[in-house]
């Protein structure tokens, strides 16, 4: 691929008092970008993949955090202008950095006489164009052989893993609907979802065929050694089933009150996140006996998800909107907060954590096709969210593999 396109889209004028000459690190260390002149918004000038907003940011903000590139984050948004008349001499862009992100580019002004070729493709990009180039691969190189200058928005984009999210009324694949219509789903795993419709069921999302569960008020399903661990929170039950869904074993070891939410399998140990409708309780068992091996108390209040992470436990406190990292050792340290929004749905992928935040809604109306929730991502070495993206989830979010 040396071009690929998204989509257009109208782009903002630029403000009249920006002054081109006022940044010049870019051009003056680059020989190959020489003859441009850059505005930067988002920029980290060292390539270091750090994040840092530039005095222009702001005026752009808003364009930026709409633009539709599908679920990931902008690393790098600069203005380039190409004089009339200049050019930019063919390269490869080869630092490590380049190969993380894709590089997009939207034409902001522009004439028919400007040329980009990317290997052996020449194009005449269009204003608002949304455009993909392969720029860490294929040579590159732009001329500007028109009497105006040529202005373009590039944007350093990383795109995130493919997220399995449930909520509500709906699964999505990212942003796209693959299931509704089949109540509230929750935990899935591999082609399977929880889709809560008392009874409740496991739906195949690939075939369709559907197995009911001996479970009640479902919130979690996990895949382990050829075995599916089920969160049977209506019953305080973890029921476990054997591949072709018959029982293997029931443990009836919580309350209804104790909620439990989310499981997680780690070394022979199956995690049990006890919600507790207050402070929750976070409890290891042996998933052969049910027994307790160890339990943490006061992990966070109302709270869901659970990630091994760092020696310790990635939870969300739903109802103080943190996420949280719960030591071996019992030691719990906040890493960031939504305020207001109630955190649910938590995964990992590599350094970055994803979950949903709903803002403040009535608990009975979780379902309603108004709501719309956050997909939050926290970039665990970076110590930022990362982004925030608003997903047409029709209800609250409940659960992200
Ligand atoms: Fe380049």
């Amino acid at each position: 691929m040396a071009f690929k396109f998204y989509s257009k889209i109208n782009v903002p004028e630029l403000p009249e008092n920006v002054n081109w000459n006022e940044y010049t690190f870019r051009q003056k260390t680059h020989e190959v970008h020489s003859q441009t002149k850059t505005i930067p918004l988002i920029w980290d000038e060292k390539l270091k993949g750090e994040i840092i907003y530039h005095r222009w940011y702001s005026y752009f903000e808003d364009f930026l955090s709409t633009l539709p590139l599908g679920l990931g984050y902008i690393q790098s948004a600069i203005l380039i202008k190409l004089p009339a008349g200049k050019c930019i001499p063919s390269h490869i862009d080869s630092a490590p950095f380049f190969k993380k992100y894709s590089r997009i580019h939207i034409p902001v002004t522009t004439n028919d006489e400007c040329f980009f070729t990317v290997g052996d493709e020449t194009k005449n990009l269009k204003v608002g164009e949304i455009w993909e180039i392969d720029n860490d691969n294929q040579y590159h190189s732009v001329v500007n052989g028109g009497t105006t200058d040529r202005i373009h928005l590039l944007i350093d984009f990383f795109r995130y893993p493919d997220l399995i999210i449930s909520t509500h009324s709906r699964l999505l694949l990212n942003e796209s609907i693959i299931h509704q219509g089949k109540g509230i789903y929750y935990g899935c795993f591999e082609n399977y979802v929880i889709s809560r419709r008392d009874p409740d069921f496991l739906v195949n999302i690939k075939t369709g065929e559907e197995h009911v569960i001996p479970s009640k008020f479902t919130h979690d399903c996990i895949f382990n050694q050829g075995k599916i661990y089920i969160a049977d929170t209506g019953n305080g039950r973890i029921v476990i089933l054997n591949k072709d869904f018959t029982v293997y074993k029931i443990h009836s070891i919580f309350t209804v009150q104790n909620h439990v939410n989310t499981l997680l399998f780690d070394q022979g140990v199956l995690w049990c996140l006890l919600h507790n409708k207050g402070p929750s309780i976070l409890v290891g068992i042996d998933p052969e006996t049910g027994e307790r091996l160890k339990t943490f108390n006061n992990v966070g209040v109302q709270s869901h998800g659970l990630v091994r992470y760092n020696k310790g436990f990635l939870i969300l406190s739903s109802a103080e909107s943190h996420l949280i990292h719960l030591s071996d050792t019992g030691t719990i340290k906040v890493l960031c907060s939504v305020p207001g929004h109630f955190l649910k749905g938590l995964a990992s992928k590599g350094n970055l954590v994803f979950f949903g935040a709903s803002p403040p809604f009535p608990r009975g109306n979780r379902g309603d096709p108004g709501l719309m929730c956050d997909l939050v991502c926290f970039d665990l070495e970076k110590k930022i969210i990362v982004s925030k993206t608003k997903l047409q989830t029709c209800g609250l979010l409940n659960n992200i593999i």
